[in-house]
């Protein structure tokens, strides 16, 4: 949560910092804020606005979109709030006392209410509620006492209890910027320029000027100035750090001719899913090959998490990971993961999935995993972030980023990656499903893109059904089998960004409680695909009916007798069973997106929520 970008470099810092922050707002929009030193004056120039980034953005001036002197310098800031109301005062960037130390922070210091008092006793004035203050009033604190700025920034992060990510600008360096990461707060990023360097708070925040990068790991801090970039541990060790080159094309994370993040992001699934597939699968041997993947004795029994979307996903993964592989999986959200004393044994696995990689609960699990002695896997799409360097084992979702914060593809192209791992896992497994079935699964794979691809085709219907539904204030999704876990994620979808309260069920629980809330007003969203339980579900749908709930079918092509149960039906393509979610899933996303359109919602940036929760 919350989006930080620095710059120093030939550029009109503003504007980079500008952009890249327009490419993080999805970690938060409660305000912004940035700060440019002014080369002729030697002071910060400050603006900071509360909501979105276009209200600071109309603050700024045309000076500030004009390049200085050779060097340019100014960070950023897009927050989700924690700790102090969203007000003007409380946006980011902060100042220490003199008003010579500039922060911005992502993250959390926990003890900041001991050492506020503490430098308050002392005579520190604060101007803010923030625990960020009281990082640089730490700072200042110690150049006082005589500290240079990096030592002080390292004195001031040994102080603080928590999790953060954190950039710091000084005027008495007007070439150097300071970042630094302290546990699972949040990713720091650092852009090597030609002539440039930045920092941010993920890759995309860099993407329009570099490409190549170096990612922190908790305790570093990098002192980065044009041409020289030195990374130290607290301890002050020197690390030589990988410098990595990005394949992701800064297209990618642009809306393009789209009207929103997530309608293009809905839309890439077809090619996000070949991309997840190709080179992985031989389909003429019926192999599957994971690159960040080692081979080894099959895990005694895998435990999956993952929060939001990505915990869904790994409800559907058990069901292909056992069934494919013959492992048993245990499916938990990261948050309650650790509380709960896990059995954890060293021939386990705990494999997280994670479209950001930063998820401080996701991270803490694969932790709690890793001191019980299970190896770790990580199912990432955000490269080079924490889960992936800290898993033992990975597979990339191959999503291309992300910006939307209700996610989809990532959703989508996570499912496939599981059933990857679950035909891999097989290969090996001696007790796994046998030879013809996992060629029949793999071979399977080969139709997937091109029936997304179909699923994609279809437009009317949504916009049909906005019209009709989008006045309602409760929303029943039901699912049985593998469609269950796909039944949460349409109501989860429908929550997050058209504010409709909505619950998802399996369909044989109904009677047990929700079948109270059917009446009229109320819409049922049945996922009633041709599979194992059809017909079981077609007889949810007659409960529903006989309490004159009004159900949206969602079919398997060429249902008709749906059509005659059913108020409205969505047609998917027939598929194998166990792939059918990624259709399913579709129009989940589709109907949510229409809903929250036609309610005039923000669809990218809803109310409350961000994309990266790096906070527990
Ligand atoms: C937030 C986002 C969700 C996402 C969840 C987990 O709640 O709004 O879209 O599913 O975090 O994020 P992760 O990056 O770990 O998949």
């Amino acid at each position: 949560m919350c989006g930080i970008v620095g710059y120093i470099g030939p550029q009109a810092a503003v504007p980079v910092v500008i952009s890249g922050l327009r490419k993080l707002e999805y970690r938060g929009y409660d305000s912004a804020g940035i700060a440019k030193i002014n080369p002729d004056s030697g002071t910060f120039e400050i603006e900071r606005a509360v909501g979105k980034l276009i209200n600071l953005e109309r603050k700024l001036s045309d000076a500030d979109h004009t390049p200085h002197q050779r060097l340019n310098i100014a960070m950023g800031h897009t927050r989700w709030a924690t700790h102090g109301s969203v007000t003007e005062r409380n946006a980011h960037p902060h100042v220490s006392m003199s008003g010579r130390i500039a922060i911005v922070q992502n993250g959390i210091v926990e003890n900041f209410l001991e050492l506020k008092h503490e430098l308050q006793a002392e005579g520190v004035v604060f101007t803010s509620e923030t625990d960020t203050e009281v990082i640089v009033q730490l700072v200042e604190k110690f150049i006082h006492g005589g500290c240079d700025f990096e030592k002080a920034v390292h004195m001031t992060l040994a102080q603080l209890r928590g999790s953060s990510a954190v950039v710091l600008l000084n005027l008495a360096e007007p070439g150097t910027m300071i970042a630094a990461r302290l546990g699972n707060a949040g990713g720091v990023v650092v852009g090597l320029g030609d002539g440039e360097v930045l920092v941010a708070s993920d890759v995309p925040g860099v993407l329009e000027c570099t490409r190549k990068v170096i990612f922190l790991d908790s305790h570093e801090v990098v002192v980065a100035k044009v041409g020289d970039v030195k990374v130290r541990r607290l301890n002050g060790d020197r690390v030589q750090k990988e410098v990595h080159t990005i394949a992701w094309d800064p297209v990618a994370a642009e809306k393009g001719e789209y009207r929103h993040f997530m309608q293009k992001e809905i839309f890439e699934q077809a090619r996000a899913i070949t991309d997840t597939i190709r080179g992985r699968v031989d389909f003429e041997q019926g192999i599957v090959t994971l690159e960040g993947m080692k081979p080894g004795p099959t895990p005694r029994k895998i435990f999956s998490i993952g929060m939001g979307t990505s915990s869904i996903s790994t409800m559907i993964g058990k069901f292909m990971i056992e069934n494919l592989a013959r492992v048993p999986v245990e499916v938990d959200y990261a948050s309650e993961f650790r509380y709960r004393d896990p059995l954890i044994t060293p021939n386990d696995v705990v494999l997280g999935i994670t479209q950001s990689g930063e998820t401080a609960d996701t991270l803490a699990a694969m932790q709690e995993g890793r001191e019980k002695g299970a190896k770790i896997w990580a199912i990432v799409n955000a490269i080079g972030s924490q889960a992936q360097r800290v898993a033992d084992g990975n597979i990339t979702m191959r999503s291309g980023p992300e910006i939307s914060v209700a996610s989809t593809k990532a959703f989508t192209t996570s499912v496939v990656d599981q059933y990857l791992l679950a035909c891999w896992l097989a290969q090996q497994n001696a007790n796994g499903s046998t030879a013809e079935a996992q060629h029949l699964a793999i071979s399977d794979l080969m139709h997937l893109p091109g029936l997304v691809s179909i699923m994609l085709e279809k437009n009317n219907i949504y916009d049909e059904l906005a019209n009709i539904f989008h006045t309602r204030e409760h929303f029943l999704f039901l699912g049985r089998g593998i469609n269950y876990p796909v039944a949460l994620e349409g109501a989860l979808k429908m929550k997050e960004i058209s504010y409709i309260h909505a619950e998802g069920y399996p369909a044989g629980e109904m009677k047990h409680g929700p079948i109270a809330l059917i009446d009229e007003n109320m819409p049922v969203v049945c996922i009633c695909v041709r599979d194992n339980v059809y017909e079981k579900m077609v007889s949810q749908i007659e409960q529903v009916r006989a309490r004159h709930g009004t159900v949206i079918a969602i079919a398997t092509e060429g249902d008709t007798d749906i059509s005659k149960k059913a108020d409205h039906v969505i047609y998917v393509p027939e598929a194998p069973a166990m792939l059918s979610p990624v259709l399913t899933a579709i129009p989940m996303q589709r109907l949510a997106y229409h809903m929250a359109l036609r309610r005039g919602c923000d669809v990218d940036q809803p109310r409350n929520l961000a994309k990266s929760v790096t906070v527990e």
